[in-house]
C-alpha cells in the first residue's frame, strides 16, 4: 500500500511540543510534512532548529495542515481544539483534555473556588468539545501516552485473551515538582496535582476497564463515583525546605489520591504527588480474578547503572527527574518508547491517514475529567463519595 502524506502543525512551543516533535520523527505508517508552529511564545525558538515555519495565527496554520498537536497550556486547549473541529481537522489535545480555570480574575484562588462550580464547568467545557466533534469531519485523539505504553498495552492483550476480571487497579505518577511555570497556578492546569499528574494512572485504569468490559460483555465498565483526598503539602506552615522538591505553587494541592467505584462495582485507588524524590515514579498494578501484573512505566530495570562520580555521567541523560547520577540508576535506554509517545503519535496518524479506531479518544478524556472533577468536590468534603456523571 502506497504510503498516505499527512499534513501537520504544532500549536505551543514547550515542553511537549519538543516531545511530539521527537515522536513525529518516528511515524512510519504515513508521510509527515511538518508546516509549522503558532505559539504565544517561544515559536522562532523551537522553530528554527527544526527548520520548520513560524505561523502568526492559529487559523493561517489550520488551513495548511490535516492536524494540529495541541501542546498549549491546558486553558487553551478547548478553544484551541474547538477551532480545529471547525475546520473539520483532526486534533491531538495534550491532557488534561479540558477542565475549570476560574472566573477570569488575574487573582482566582483555585484553592478556595467552589468545586461544584469546577465540575460543572467542568463538564460544560468537555460537552462543548465533544459537540464541535460530533459536527467535525475531524476527531478529538487524546494524547495520553500511558494508554500507549507497551506495558499498558501488553496488560489489554491479557485481558482480551483471557476474559479476565479486574478487582482492583492502583498506581501512581509521581515526581519531585512539574517544570513549567503556569503549573503552580490553578488558572492555567486547572487544579493540581490530582489533574495533572493523576490523569495519567487514572486514564490507563479508566481504559483498562473499558477494555475489560468490551472484550466480556461487549461494553465499556465505567466509572460511578469517587472518594477523594488532597493536600497541599509543601505549601504547610511547617514544610522544611531543603531545597530537592519544588514548593512555590499558589493555590494548588500536592498530594493527591482518588478512589474510583467501577460500574460493576470494583475498584481502583489512583495516588499523584509533587513531593516524591528519586526521579519519575510511574506504574500501575492490576490485580485480576486471574493474573497480576505490575506496569513499571518509569523506572524500570531495563538498564542499571553504577556511576562513582557524579562528573562522569555528566553529559549523559539517565531518566527523568533524578536529582543525582552518581551510585545506582536506572537508566531508561528509550524512555519515551517505555512511556508510549511514540506509538501514540504513530496511531494517531494512522487514523487520520486510514481512519485506524482510537483507542484514546474523547469519551475516554471525557470520562477522566468527570472523575477528575467529581474527586475535587469529593475531596472539598473531606472524602465523601461522589458520583461520577456519564457525559
Ligand atoms: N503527556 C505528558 O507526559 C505531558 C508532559 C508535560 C506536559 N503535558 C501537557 O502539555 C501541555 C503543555 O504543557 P508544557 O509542559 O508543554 O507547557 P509549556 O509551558 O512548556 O509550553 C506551553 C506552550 O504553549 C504556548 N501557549 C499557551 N497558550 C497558548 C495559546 N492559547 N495559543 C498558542 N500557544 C499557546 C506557550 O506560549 C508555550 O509555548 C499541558 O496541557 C500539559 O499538561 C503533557
Amino acid at each position: 500500500m502506497e504510503k498516505k502524506t499527512v499534513r501537520t502543525g504544532i500549536v505551543g512551543a514547550g515542553f511537549s511540543a519538543s516531545f511530539h516533535f521527537e515522536a513525529i520523527k518516528k511515524v512510519y505508517g504515513t508521510n509527515v510534512e511538518v508546516k509549522g508552529v503558532q505559539a504565544l511564545e517561544g515559536a522562532q525558538d523551537y522553530a528554527q532548529p527544526r527548520g520548520i515555519a513560524v505561523y502568526d495565527t492559529l487559523e493561517k496554520l489550520l488551513d495548511d495542515v490535516d492536524i494540529v498537536h495541541c501542546c498549549t497550556t491546558a486553558s487553551s486547549h478547548e478553544p484551541v481544539a474547538i477551532a480545529a473541529l471547525e475546520r473539520d481537522k483532526f486534533v491531538i489535545v495534550e491532557k488534561p483534555l479540558t477542565g475549570y480555570f476560574g472566573d477570569g480574575s488575574e487573582d482566582f484562588n483555585g484553592e478556595q473556588c467552589s468545586k461544584e462550580v469546577a465540575l460543572e464547568s467542568a463538564l460544560a467545557s468537555v460537552t462543548r468539545m465533544l459537540e464541535a466533534e460530533k459536527k467535525s469531519r475531524g476527531r478529538i485523539l487524546y494524547a495520553e501516552n500511558w494508554v500507549y505504553a507497551p506495558s499498558i498495552q501488553k496488560e489489554r492483550e491479557i485481558l482480551e485473551k483471557t476474559g479476565a476480571q479486574i478487582l482492583w487497579i492502583h498506581g501512581e505518577e509521581a515526581h519531585s515538582g512539574s517544570h513549567a511555570r503556569t503549573y503552580a497556578y490553578w488558572k492555567y492546569s486547572g487544579g493540581g496535582v490530582m489533574i495533572s499528574k493523576g490523569c495519567h494512572p487514572l486514564t490507563a485504569a479508566l481504559y483498562l476497564k473499558r477494555v475489560e468490559g468490551k472484550a466480556r460483555d461487549g461494553k465499556p465498565i465505567r466509572p460511578k463515583a469517587v472518594t477523594a483526598r488532597t493536600h497541599a503539602l509543601t505549601r504547610m506552615e511547617n514544610f522544611r525546605d531543603e531545597g530537592h522538591i519544588r514548593s512555590d505553587y499558589f493555590d494548588i494541592d500536592d498530594f493527591s489520591v482518588i478512589h474510583v467505584v467501577f460500574d460493576d462495582g470494583t475498584i481502583a485507588t489512583i495516588f499523584a504527588s509533587d513531593i516524591i524524590l528519586g526521579g519519575i515514579h510511574n506504574w500501575l498494578e492490576v490485580a485480576a480474578n486471574n493474573h497480576r501484573v505490575i506496569c513499571n512505566i518509569n523506572p524500570n530495570t531495563a538498564m542499571q547503572a553504577y556511576n562513582p562520580l557524579e562528573a562522569n555521567f555528566k553529559d549523559i541523560y539517565v531518566v527523568e527527574k533524578t536529582g543525582t547520577k552518581q551510585g545506582w540508576s536506572t537508566p531508561s535506554p528509550d524512555e519515551d518508547w517505555f512511556t508510549g509517545y511514540p506509538q501514540e503519535i504513530e496511531a494517531f496518524y494512522r487514523t487520520v491517514a486510514y481512519g485506524d479506531p482510537v483507542e484514546s479518544g474523547s469519551s475516554l478524556a471525557a470520562d477522566c475529567i468527570a472523575t477528575i472533577y467529581s474527586a475535587y468536590v469529593s475531596a472539598e468534603r473531606s472524602g465523601t463519595e461522589v458520583a461520577v456523571q456519564a457525559l
